[in-house]
């Protein structure tokens, strides 16, 4: 392998995987450029297409000139798919579907981007976690279409024999992720000089991972992972303390000395996320290497204050339309 495409490249976890996989592969990224894709999140030399994954001409000859296809394009904010879903439905059903049908014809190799919202969500007292084998149960139309996108792909493999793998993982953070995102949000906010906003009580949890991890896991899965397998991805062990919503945002305000206020929660907010990755931990040697989310969010921090150039555009029009629904 030594081509690959990659689709969405111009959003936050692709374009850091750009940057990290360059090193090793000639890449082409295609994206449609969408409120969330940024070609300045790219390095520079990078071959970029600006187009749909939707438009099967397009991606079946972009398909045909790759070795193989790491697929990250998607519609990824719950709180949009809330308010328009249909996006959701066309980019990250119809879009997969387009490409499974460009990897079927030329015979390539597909790695399929997914999260861990298809899950559902556990009870927030609990201590289970899921696994590769919980069953699919996704609550908002985001993680619905994410699971229809999953099921199609097993369906390309098991049905046409498509060489594909899966991986699904939980919240990333990192540079270069849109200020409509929970932690970007918060930093940014608190640069502006505005209060964080916590959606409820904030006693949901997530399970942080930073995206250069999430990405060294989908690159272990791309190069030695088993054809037809599905992968969790998420940095904690069994056993560790859940971390809430309230907890990330007070330290967020404590390292940056800024407050945060209460707003209107989310209508059907899933309440814990937890993952399970001794699989990919297991078969494919894979660990996080970034286990310390405090000193993580101090490097973030950092990023953001200093590439204030790279979100100051974007971030009125997202607060205008979080003021809208009382968030
Ligand atoms: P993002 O919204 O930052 O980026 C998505 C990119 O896809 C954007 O550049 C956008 O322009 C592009 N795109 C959207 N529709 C397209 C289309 N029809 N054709 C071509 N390009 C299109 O999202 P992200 O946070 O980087 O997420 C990337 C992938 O990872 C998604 O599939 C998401 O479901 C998955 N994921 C995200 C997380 C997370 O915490 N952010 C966790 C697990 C999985
Ligand atoms: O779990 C993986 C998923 O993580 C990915 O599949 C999604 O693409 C990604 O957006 C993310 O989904 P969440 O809905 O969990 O992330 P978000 O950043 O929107 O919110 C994280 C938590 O913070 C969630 O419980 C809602 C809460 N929140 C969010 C915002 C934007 C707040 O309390 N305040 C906020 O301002």
């Amino acid at each position: 392998m030594e081509h690959l495409l990659v689709t969405g490249g111009a959003g936050f976890i692709g374009a850091n995987f750009v940057r990290q996989a360059r090193q090793r592969y000639r890449i082409t990224v295609v994206d449609k450029l969408t409120y969330a894709g940024n070609r300045a999140s790219l390095p520079e030399g990078v071959e970029f297409v600006h187009g749909d994954i939707c438009e099967q001409p397009l991606i079946d000859e972009l398909v045909s000139a790759a070795d193989a296809v790491i697929h990250f394009a998607a519609e990824s904010h719950n709180d949009n798919s809330l308010r328009a879903p249909e996006a959701f439905v066309e980019s990250n059903i119809n879009g997969t579907f387009a490409l499974l049908e460009a990897v079927r014809k030329h015979d390539k190799r597909l790695h399929h981007i997914s999260t861990d919202e298809v899950f559902g969500d556990l009870q927030l007292d609990g201590t289970d976690a899921f696994t590769e084998t919980t069953a699919y149960n996704p609550s908002s139309p985001y993680s619905a279409t994410k699971a229809g996108s999953d099921h199609l792909v097993r369906a390309w493999v098991r049905s046409f024999g498509v060489r594909a793998t899966i991986s699904n993982c939980s919240n990333n953070y990192g540079p270069y992720q849109h200020v409509e995102k929970f932690i970007p949000r918060q930093i940014t906010n608190i640069l502006c000089g505005a209060p964080a906003k916590l959606y409820g009580t904030g006693a949901q949890v997530r399970d942080w991972i930073h995206v250069d991890d999430h990405n060294a896991a989908v690159m272990a899965i791309l190069e030695r992972g088993r054809i037809g397998e599905t992968y969790n991805i998420g940095a904690s062990l069994p056993g560790d303390p859940h971390v809430t919503n309230k907890e990330v945002i007070e330290t967020i305000c404590e390292l940056m000395g800024g407050t945060f206020e209460h707003v209107a929660d989310r209508p059907g907010h899933d309440q814990r996320y937890t993952m399970d990755a001794t699989k990919i931990r297991r078969e494919l040697g894979w660990a996080p290497r970034y286990t310390d989310l405090r000193a993580g969010l101090e490097q973030t921090i950092e990023w953001y204050t200093h590439n204030r150039w790279w979100w100051e555009a974007d971030k009125a029009g997202i607060e205008r339309r979080y003021a809208e629904r009382g968030q």
